[in-house]
């Protein structure tokens, strides 16, 4: 059978890791699709950059890249809103197949992206957009798709969690802690998308619309980061019992108005026994309440090249096996469109 021919649109930590393990994992996968997976070609900025990337791959014109007639599928690791968002639909338009690991994009324009996939009946794919290696939301959109969920709780930011979790452990301030995660390289040199809550309110709309099948973008999310968390805040907490965590809370609220959604992202205290307080260091977790099932947790990397490109090829091999049989596996969600509720004050709450 014809080798599956992949583009890859770029190539930083997440890309070179999805690479690598094309490459190393090129039998097993291939026994796993029925069929060979290879890159057709690798849109980068910098061709000069990649020096262990076959010239020959490389490209800088990333359009004509997925519009080639011999590319099955595209898989984007660029992040951002442009070109990404020109260059997927221009690949969906094209009959392509899209994984992604874009959460900014799936955040703002994850309808319409949906629309042109099931439009061109092909795949949009994005398990790695949220909570990297954790398999989570093909859980909520799949094997949760005959429950009713009420809730969805996540630490989906792994820099907050770690300064977080270092203000619990030694005493320190916001300031010291953040530097510290800076050190380490937990943080970016600007941190203001981690500590401000702009990354993780992207993570909880993709989440909170795939849990109420509802389109939620990150402008619908009440937001409020951890900078103002001091360390006497931290200390009030623990002493009735609490942690503070930077928390996403995607909820379905129902009372005499009918049902709605609710979703925010705030630095909140838990009780100490509860499962998300445990979640230390830069780790995610995300706790889901569902009618039928009850409580679920999801835990694991939430960033880093290799857990990321383990759900990027996970979602490479369910392409390839939908493909196999002639299927768009993901097609649209048929959103239940349930009104998005404003908050009305800042939350402190779990
Ligand atoms: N900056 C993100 C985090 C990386 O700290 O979790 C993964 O999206």
């Amino acid at each position: 059978m014809k080798p599956l021919k992949v583009a890859l649109l770029g190539c930083g930590t997440v890309g070179s890791a999805v690479l690598r393990l094309l490459e190393e994992q090129s039998d097993d996968l291939a026994a796993r699709v029925g069929r060979r997976i290879e890159v057709a070609g690798i849109a980068v900025r910098r061709p000069d950059h990649h020096p262990g990337v076959p010239a020959a791959l490389l490209t800088t014109d990333a359009e004509a890249l997925v519009r080639r007639d011999d590319v099955d599928l595209v898989v984007e690791v660029i992040g951002g809103i442009e070109p990404a968002r020109t260059l997927l639909m221009a690949a969906i338009e094209s009959g392509k197949s899209v994984v992604s690991a874009n959460k900014a994009l799936l955040a703002e324009d994850g309808v319409a992206l949906h629309a042109a996939a099931a439009k061109a009946g092909v795949d949009l794919y994005y398990e790695a957009a949220v909570a990297g290696a954790i398999p989570l939301l093909r859980p909520l959109r799949e094997s949760l798709a005959g429950d009713q969920i009420r809730r969805v709780v996540g630490i989906v930011n792994g820099t907050t969690n770690y300064i977080l979790s270092r203000m619990v452990e030694t005493g320190a301030g916001f300031g010291e802690a953040l530097a510290e995660a800076t050190d380490l390289g937990y943080a970016e040199a600007d941190p203001t998308a981690d500590v401000d809550g702009f990354d993780a309110a992207a993570k909880a709309a993709i989440l909170a619309s795939l849990a109420f099948h509802t389109p939620v973008t990150a402008a619908d999310v009440y937001r409020e980061g951890i900078s103002a968390v001091t360390a006497t805040d931290v200390a009030r907490a623990a002493e009735i019992g609490c942690t503070v965590k930077l928390l996403a809370i995607c909820e379905r609220v129902s009372d005499e108005e009918g049902d709605s959604v609710a979703v925010r992202v705030h630095p909140a205290m838990i009780p100490t026994s509860h499962p998300l307080a445990a979640v230390g260091g830069a780790f995610n977790a995300v706790f889901v309440e569902a009618e039928a099932a009850g409580e679920l947790m999801f835990y694991g990397q939430g960033a880093g090249g290799e857990p990321t490109a383990s759900a990027v090829l996970g979602d490479l091999v369910a392409v390839a096996r939908n493909r196999l049989v002639g299927a768009a596996g993901q097609g649209p969600s048929g959103y239940a469109d349930l009104p998005i509720r404003p908050m009305a004050e800042t939350p402190t709450q779990y």
